[in-house]
């Protein structure tokens, strides 16, 4: 993904549009159930089997780094902006989770997605999820190089995923899914997109949210990436956790920053709801940065932050983990809600933080 430019920011006048909506086909849910129940539990069990360990997440398994952080809302936000966590200005405390996107532990060197999930604590408001109306925590997933952003639904991604795991040709299995003329177009979109990525540092990483989610009336997308001026990965060994290495450089010599910028919904040919394949480019929508994500510096190898790092790991962290003013929109999106619960629950996650303080406990993070 290009950098956001940022001077391009909507202009003064801007209106975003309120006139999206939703398409949701007849049987969708019935879909996503089987696929979660299906193949999100046989891919954890798989992954356990290989690893002759515990079941881990049914994607982004690999972790590079629990860590906790500052989620600063902006204090110049235009008013079309001002909803939900964005609603005044205001410093979250949060966590962040670092990974990478397959089910299994692989080597950094592969060309995967990589992820980052943020958890704001201290969030008013009703949650979402049944049961989890009164947490105070909400999450911003986000991902580069992504599957989904080649696909145009979540039928497509799970035609790609079950593809992949039917063992002999996956675009023959593909193009039986979705048709010869889509499976193409996915397959080189993939190419693009993940194949030929070479991804050097979790720092420099644009990390996309991909679906939309609400803001407020509004429909937008957003995107976690690195200021202007942040300085490039310097080269070193690719090894099996390169990325992990080159985090705890980083973060041993200061603080680790990233925008949260947004863009809103225009119409359903340039920005669409349902489909995931179209980029919403920036001189359609113009990127409004509304946070800073702060990540303070710390030793990776001291023990008591390895210790905060392993109780991030086993949190749960859900797009739909939010309240109604952030819902996520669209169909990869509806696909996701179940899939997250089942994944969380066969592999049994931790409690919710109530506070940071909760979650620190015993593990306080220590300056280098
Ligand atoms: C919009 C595109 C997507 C993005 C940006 C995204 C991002 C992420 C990220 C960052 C994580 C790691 C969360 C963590 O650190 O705990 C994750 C995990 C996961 N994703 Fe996605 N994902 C996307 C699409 C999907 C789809 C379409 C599915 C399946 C229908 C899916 C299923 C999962 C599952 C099962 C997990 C593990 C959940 C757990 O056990 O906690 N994702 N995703």
């Amino acid at each position: 993904m290009t950098q956001a430019n940022l001077a391009a920011k909507p202009s003064d006048s801007f209106v975003p549009n309120k006139e999206w909506k939703e398409i949701i086909k007849p049987g969708e849910q019935e879909l996503f159930e089987d696929f979660a129940n299906r193949i999100i539990t046989a891919q954890q069990r798989e992954a356990a089997e290989q690893a002759g360990g515990t079941l881990a997440r049914g994607f982004h398994a690999k972790l590079h780094a629990g860590l906790v952080a500052e989620f600063k809302v902006l204090d110049n936000l235009p008013e079309y902006a001002r909803y939900g966590v964005f609603r005044e200005p205001k410093v979250f405390p949060a966590v962040v989770r670092f990974s990478n996107g397959k089910p299994s532990q692989e080597s950094d060197k592969r060309p995967e997605p990589r992820g980052i999930a943020i958890k704001l604590i201290g969030v008013p408001g009703d949650k979402l999820p049944p049961g989890k109306k009164d947490d105070v925590t909400q999450d911003f997933l986000a991902t580069s190089h992504s599957v989904t952003s080649t696909v145009r639904d979540a039928r497509q991604f799970m035609a790609f995923i079950e593809a992949g795991r039917k063992g002999g040709l996956l675009p023959v299995h593909l193009a039986r899914a979705v048709g010869i003329g889509e499976s193409l177009r996915i397959l080189f979109a993939l190419a693009r997109t993940v194949l030929l990525s070479r991804v050097n540092s979790m720092a420099t990483e644009h990390y996309s949210g991909t679906a939309p989610i609400k803001l407020g009336p509004y429909a937008v997308k957003f995107t976690v990436q690195p200021p202007e001026g942040t300085p490039r990965a310097t080269p070193r060994p690719r090894t099996e956790n390169f990325l992990r290495e080159e985090l705890a450089d980083r973060l041993r010599a200061g603080d680790l920053m990233f925008d949260f910028v947004v863009q809103f919904y225009v119409n359903d040919k340039v920005t669409p709801i349902e489909d995931t394949s179209v980029r919403w480019e920036p001189e359609n929508s113009p990127f409004l940065k509304v946070a800073q994500l702060r990540i303070p510096s710390c030793n990776l190898n001291n023990p008591q932050t390895r210790e905060l790092s392993n109780k991030i790991n086993q949190l749960s962290f859900s797009p739909w983990h939010t309240t109604e003013e952030h819902r996520p929109l669209g169909n990869v999106m509806r696909a996701r809600k179940i899939a997250y619960q089942v994944s969380s629950e066969l592999r049994g996650h931790g409690a919710e933080p109530t506070s940071l303080t909760s979650l620190l406990n015993n593990s306080q993070a220590e300056q280098p």
